[in-house]
């Protein structure tokens, strides 16, 4: 499965925002650039500053990276966001400043009395208490941004008319909301819910520049797996090398200036030629020799690197044994350097 680029083969239920199959493609015409114009779900009785523009209210439930990031990006994206709740003073008013149209509220509640659109930005594992008590108003949208859960977590809080969601932008967001803001445009966005939700969604995704996906059935946690190895294992990865920079003199800027230029070379690589075809170094030689130097050297001067580079030894043993190239006795050779070490 490949996700929005201009070569993605997509599968059945990948949809990516723009296209035929893009959920949004049966609302009105020019649905996707202008939030103004595309359909709502059903507005519900309470007065909101979006509807004297047409375009669904938005508020943010949550004043963290998520929240922040989303709130400004949807707000810069011409998207009226009219609320946020925050339990914290200091992000109330960080929120404010940044959003100048949003009411500010510490209980979530308070936010469905002003919005078409909720998005609810807060640790997964809060979600399903401030879902509890939540109401929705006919036509309403809620939504959280989590990229393990389904939008199912949020059911409590469905009333008649009402639609559940998720909008799980793939960023890592940071407390640098101008950067964070900045990545969210060309992000590839899962989008949740029923036809409905969708709709808007996909709108949404579009407005602040992403590019809307529908994942298939069952396999978002294994998506958001390779997420957080994508970014939280990539730091793990560069904390290793800088660890291992430093017995060769290197600070950690001189670290990242030095192999950051052959990290990107890898991606370069692999995106020229395939994953397996990209692998270099002692593994693909069957250079017993090397690796036995290498875990010897970390055993003594960076033993808590050594797990990291085992284990992704293996992961490359096993594309070399995929490749077929190297001889039975080279791979046996390798295999044992790196089953000796447990
Ligand atoms: N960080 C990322 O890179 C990233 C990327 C994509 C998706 N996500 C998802 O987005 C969501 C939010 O992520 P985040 O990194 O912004 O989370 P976070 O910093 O851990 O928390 C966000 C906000 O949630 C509120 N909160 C925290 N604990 C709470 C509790 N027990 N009860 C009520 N509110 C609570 C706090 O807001 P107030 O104090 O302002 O109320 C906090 O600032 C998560 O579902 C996460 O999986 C994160």
């Amino acid at each position: 499965m490949r996700l929005g680029s201009a070569d993605a083969s997509l599968g059945p239920n990948d949809v990516p925002a723009g296209s035929d199959a893009h959920p949004g493609a049966h609302a009105q015409p020019g649905a996707h650039a202008q939030p103004g114009t595309h359909a709502q779900p059903g507005a519900h009785a309470h007065s909101r500053a979006g509807e004297s523009s047409g375009a669904p209210a938005v508020g943010i439930i949550g004043a963290g990276p998520v929240g922040m990031a989303l709130g400004l990006a949807i707000s810069r994206a011409g998207w009226p966001v009219t609320a946020v709740a925050s339990r914290d003073p200091g992000r109330r008013e960080r929120f404010k400043g940044l959003v100048p149209s949003a009411s500010v509220f510490t209980e979530p509640a308070a936010v469905l009395n002003e919005v078409d659109l909720a998005i609810l930005a807060v640790p997964d594992d809060a979600i399903p208490a401030i879902v509890e008590p939540l109401r929705l108003y006919g036509g309403q949208v809620l939504v959280h941004t989590s990229g393990l859960l389904s939008a199912e977590v949020l059911q409590p809080a469905l009333g008649a008319g009402s639609h559940i969601g998720g909008f799980h932008p793939l960023v890592s967001f940071t407390s640098d909301v101008e950067r964070s803001v900045r990545d969210i445009a060309g992000s590839t966005i899962a989008i949740e819910g029923d036809e409905a939700a969708m709709t808007l969604l996909a709108s949404l995704a579009e407005a602040v520049g992403g590019v809307a996906v529908r994942l298939p059935h069952g396999s978002k946690a294994a998506y958001h797996a390779a997420a957080v190895m994508a970014s939280g294992g990539l730091i793990a990865l560069l904390d290793a090398i800088v660890a291992l920079g430093a017995v060769a003199g290197l600070d950690e800027r001189g670290a990242l200036t030095v192999y950051g230029r052959l990290i990107e070379q890898t991606l370069a690589n692999a995106r020229a030629v395939g994953v397996s075809a990209a692998l270099t170094g002692p593994i693909t030689r069957g250079d017993a020799g090397t690796l036995e130097a290498h875990l010897e050297v970390l055993e003594r001067l960076a033993p808590a690197v050594l797990d990291l580079y085992l284990s992704a030894a293996r992961r490359e043993l096993h594309i070399v044994e995929q490749r077929g190239v190297l001889s039975p006795e080279r791979l046996e050779r390798v295999g044992a350097v790196l089953a000796k070490v447990v």
